[in-house]
C-alpha cells in the first residue's frame, strides 16, 4: 500500500494540508461461508492488503473525497443529511458510515479525504468492508466518539444493508476491525463471542488464486440466498420454536419440512447446515494439528457452494479440480462466491508444482492466468504514523 501516494495526493488536492492516516484490511476466511447471516460460525483472518485513507476535518458539513485508484469519476462532495446521498457507488460507503454513526448519536462534521488500497476489488477479499472499517475506525478516533469495536463493525455492516443494497453478515467488517497478526478469529456470529486462533500450519502454505471473475454481490443473488435461508428457518421453526437461525437446525429438521419448502430453499439450507458442522470439525482438527481433515472440509465447502448453494462459477470449479489433481490438501471458493478467489492449503513441497499447473492449465482453458496472493495474516484497523 502506497501511503506516500495518498499523502502527496492529499496535499495536492487540499492546499498542502496534512491529515491523519488510517488503514483497515481485507480478509481471508478459512471456512464458514454464508454462515454469518445464519447465526453460525466463521473463521476469518485479516490480511496484509488494506484500504487506507488520509482524513482531516474541514470545519464545514461537507465531505470532499478522492478515490485515488479510480481513473474516472473519482471525486465526490456530499453533505451529512440522508438526502445528500452521493451518486457514486464508492462514495456511498463513506456516506453510509457517516450516516450510521449519526444515527447512533455520534457527532461528526465534514472532512477532506483521499483514499487508496491494494485489496483487489470484487475478489472475495472484502474490499468494501475494508473501506467501511477504515472510515468507521478513523471517524471514531478523529471525532472522539467512544464507539466500541463491535459497534464499529456493525456500522460497516449497516452501511452495506442500508446504502449499498447487500444484506451481508458481520464477518467481513468484524475481521477487518478485530484482525490480529498471525491469528485467525473463530467468531460466533450470533453472540459475537470470538476467540483468536494462532494459525501457523508448519509445512503448509495458504495461497489465494484469483480467477479475476469479478463478483458482484449487489446484483441480488446474495440477498436471494439469504432470503432462502430465512424462509427455510421459518418453516422449521413452526415445529421447532427454538430454531432462531439455520445454525440451530439439524439435517433431520430440514427433512421434515422438505416437502413444504421449494427445492431451491431446501438445497440452500442443506448447504448451510452442513457448513456449520464443517466449521466445528475444522476447529477440532486444528486443535490436533490435523490439516488433512481441515483440507477435506474445505473441499466439502467448495462442493456445497458449487452444487447446493450455487455460488461458484466455471473458473472457480476449474481451479478447485486442478488443486485436487495436484494433491493440494484443501481448496475452495472463498467469500461470497460468484467469482473471485479460491483459498488453498498446500504442503510446501507441492506448492511450486501446483502453482505451475494451475497457471498453465487455467491459461490454456481461459486464455489468461489467474492472479496469485500469498496470505499473511495481519492486524486489523489502525492509525498509521
Ligand atoms: C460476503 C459477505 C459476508 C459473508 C460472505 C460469505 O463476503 O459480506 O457477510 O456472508 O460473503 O461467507
Amino acid at each position: 500500500m502506497n501511503i506516500d501516494k495518498i499523502r502527496s495526493a492529499f496535499a495536492k488536492h487540499f492546499d498542502g494540508a496534512t491529515g491523519a492516516v488510517y488503514a483497515s484490511p481485507g480478509r481471508i476466511n478459512l471456512i464458514g461461508e454464508h454462515t454469518d447471516y445464519n447465526g453460525g460460525f466463521v473463521f476469518p483472518g485479516a490480511i496484509d492488503k488494506a484500504m487506507a485513507a488520509e482524513i482531516k476535518p474541514n470545519g464545514t458539513n461537507t465531505i470532499h473525497a478522492y478515490a485515488l485508484d479510480l481513473e474516472a469519476d473519482n471525486y465526490a462532495a456530499f453533505g451529512l443529511e440522508e438526502a445528500d446521498v452521493p451518486k457514486q457507488q464508492w462514495a456511498r460507503y463513506i456516506f453510509g458510515v457517516c450516516r450510521e454513526i449519526i444515527k447512533r448519536g455520534g457527532e461528526i462534521g465534514g472532512f477532506d479525504t483521499v483514499f487508496s488500497g491494494d485489496v483487489p476489488l470484487g475478489a472475495g477479499m472484502s474490499s468494501s468492508a475494508a473501506l467501511e472499517s477504515t472510515f468507521a475506525f478513523a471517524l471514531n478516533d478523529i471525532f472522539s466518539l467512544g464507539i466500541d469495536k463491535f459497534e464499529l463493525a456493525k456500522i460497516g455492516q449497516a452501511t452495506e444493508h442500508n446504502y449499498c443494497g447487500v444484506k451481508c453478515g458481520i464477518m467481513d467488517q468484524f475481521a477487518s476491525i478485530f484482525g490480529k497478526a498471525g491469528s485467525l478469529i473463530l467468531l460466533d456470529c450470533r453472540s459475537l463471542e470470538y476467540k483468536y486462533f494462532p494459525f501457523n500450519p508448519e509445512g503448509y502454505k495458504l495461497v489465494l488464486l484469483n480467477t479475476a471473475v469479478k463478483h458482484e454481490l449487489a446484483d441480488g443473488e446474495y440477498n436471494k440466498r439469504r432470503a432462502s435461508c430465512e424462509r427455510a428457518a421459518a418453516a422449521i421453526r413452526v415445529n421447532h420454536p427454538e430454531v432462531e437461525f439455520l445454525r440451530d437446525a439439524t439435517a433431520e429438521m430440514l427433512e421434515e419440512v422438505k416437502a413444504g419448502i421449494g427445492e431451491e430453499d431446501y438445497l440452500r439450507a442443506k448447504y448451510v447446515i452442513e457448513e456449520v458442522q464443517r466449521v466445528m470439525d475444522v476447529c477440532q482438527a486444528l486443535e490436533k494439528g490435523d490439516y488433512e481433515t481441515v483440507g477435506e472440509r474445505m473441499y466439502g465447502t467448495h462442493h456445497g457452494m458449487s452444487k447446493l448453494y450455487e455460488v461458484s462459477c466455471e473458473e472457480l470449479d476449474f481451479l478447485n479440480d486442478v488443486a485436487r489433481k495436484c494433491g493440494v490438501t484443501g481448496s475452495r471458493v472463498m467469500g461470497g462466491g460468484f467469482g473471485g478467489c479460491t483459498i488453498n492449503l498446500v504442503k510446501e513441497e507441492k506448492y511450486n508444482d501446483f502453482i505451475e499447473e494451475a497457471f498453465t492449465a487455467f491459461k490454456s482453458k481461459f486464455g489468461r492466468e489467474p492472479l496469485l496472493y500469498d496470505v499473511v495474516i495481519s492486524d486489523g484497523a489502525r492509525k498509521l504514523d
